[in-house]
């Protein structure tokens, strides 16, 4: 099975990117196949409400997102990092969800064709780690309505700094267990290969 990780920083080294890697390592070490991309780095624009995917499912915008929707389709399950920024995600994250307009189908039936379980990882400076529950619950809802169903949430609470994650090992073990999860008996390739690539 392929595991792929989004982290939404816009920082090149990244606490929500450490995390989603750990998670990934975590995923691989049960003999997932992962695949990494980072949105700070690509070219993945907002939204343009022009409708064309209503019909035809497919976003007009050719762009960096198509290899996202490629790399979904041939997923088992998604590790989505974000940091916080202004009680919500970061704008690079918000515009990867927009994009996903593109894979509601009729009756808002998702057009993946499949469900997957979805860990969602979350920095931020403030030290309340439920201080935006309300945020990423919503975040979550409309992911679980395009199939990608919550099946863990790391709040990762007072990081400000990449650095600040090295005095926090427990979130780096959980992300790695977490991430382990993903991948079920079932869902495990049956190769057993782990191979990774990254954007
Ligand atoms: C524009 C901006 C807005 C932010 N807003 C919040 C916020 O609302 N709440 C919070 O706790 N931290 C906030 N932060 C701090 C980041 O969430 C924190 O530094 C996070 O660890 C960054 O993650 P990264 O290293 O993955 O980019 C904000 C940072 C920036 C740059």
């Amino acid at each position: 099975m392929k595991v792929t990780g989004i982290c939404g920083s816009p920082r090149s080294c990244s606490s929500s990117g450490m995390l989603v890697s750990r998670a990934l390592e975590g995923a691989a070490s049960r003999g997932a196949e992962t695949a990494f991309f980072r949105l700070g780095s690509m070219d993945v624009k907002g939204c343009l409400a022009c409708y064309a995917c209503r019909n035809s499912g497919k976003c007009i915008q050719k762009d960096g997102m198509q290899d996202i929707y490629e790399a979904l389709r041939s997923s088992s399950a998604l590790v989505l990092g974000t940091p916080v920024y202004m009680y919500g995600p970061s704008s690079q994250t918000k515009a990867f969800v927009d994009r996903l307009f593109a894979l509601i189908g009729q009756g808002f039936r998702s057009r993946l064709g499949k469900g997957m379980p979805l860990l969602t990882i979350y920095t931020q400076g403030a030290a309340d780690p439920g201080l935006f529950t309300g945020s990423f619950d919503m975040l979550e809802k409309a992911l679980d309505m395009l199939g990608l169903h919550p099946a863990g949430r790391i709040p990762a609470a007072g990081i400000g700094e990449p650095s600040d994650l090295e005095g926090r090992p427990e979130l780096m073990d959980e992300a790695f267990r977490q991430g382990g999860s993903l991948v079920s008996g079932k869902r495990r390739n049956q190769a057993g290969k782990a191979s990774s690539r990254s954007v």
